[in-house]
């Protein structure tokens, strides 16, 4: 399996604090049959401007160190960024990393709202070529106050990532709803874990594997787990998802079969 959002990467951000850390959650994946994991860090937003040499310079050296140690995990180059009005211009000056230097843009929006000139900037970001994904919008207060904000943003072409964590209630009872929900209306596009650590926060997928297997069917589970990290991580375009189904029920089974 491919995990596209991790903060593995030791001392950049509040993800692995150190590569005792980073090793501890690069076994957990290995455990978990994750194999290939995009270091996505926090950069501005609180956190600092990392350039994308940062981040390969971290890559290369994480590898090493998991190479060394014979773990049969191997890490790509990506970040996580925080929504600002000066996104495009920074990635028309190519200080962007995209997701494995894909045309994929991991974009995170505040917390506590959809800011209004979030459309536009993700609007000049497509317009260079990127393919912006929003990362875990189903933890977002406007977002989950109005859904279809999201509907519209997807309709134009945008991506969602949507986290492990709130599929399986982790996040409350909020973030779990709008999880389930937003994987129903076909508005998630790809599972991660956003792991941030070896205790709470593990780079795992396997649980919200079988909870969209149970409320939106297999093919759609195999769609946001399997095939579209595989093609974000390959620089492809993402195939139409498959209808969401409900996993029928043994009466359903016995009565239509
Ligand atoms: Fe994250």
């Amino acid at each position: 399996m491919i995990d596209i959002h991790v903060h593995i990467l030791p001392g950049l951000d509040d993800g692995a604090a150190d590569v005792q850390t980073a090793e501890a959650m690069a076994i957990i994946a290995v455990e978990n049959g994750i194999h290939h994991i995009i270091a996505t860090p926090h950069v501005s937003g609180g956190f600092p401007e990392y350039k994308c040499n940062d981040i390969t310079g971290a890559v290369d050296q994480l590898n090493l160190h998991l190479a060394e140690r014979e773990i049969a995990l191997k890490i790509y180059p990506g970040a996580e960024y925080y929504l600002e009005p000066d996104l495009p211009d920074r990635f028309a000056a190519g200080e962007l990393q995209t997701l494995n230097n894909s045309q994929y843009l991991l974009v995170e929006l505040p917390a506590d709202q959809v800011p209004p000139y979030t459309g536009q900037i993700l609007y000049e970001l497509q317009l260079q070529g990127a393919v912006p994904i929003i990362a875990h919008p189903e933890r977002n207060h406007g977002f989950i106050s109005n859904p279809q904000l999201l509907g519209e943003f997807i309709q134009r072409g945008n991506l969602t990532q949507i986290t492990t964590g709130s599929i399986t209630g982790m996040f409350g009872q909020k973030a779990e709803k709008a999880a389930h929900y937003f994987i129903r209306q076909n508005w998630g596009h790809v599972i991660a874990s956003d792991a941030h650590s070896s205790r709470r926060r593990i780079p795992e997928l396997s649980s919200a594997d079988k909870i969209i297997k149970k409320i939106a069917g297999k093919q759609l589970s195999r769609s946001l787990l399997v095939s579209n990290p595989s093609s974000i991580l390959e620089g492809k375009s993402l195939l139409p998802l498959p209808a969401p189904q409900q996993a029928k029920s043994f009466f359903s089974f016995w009565r239509h079969n």
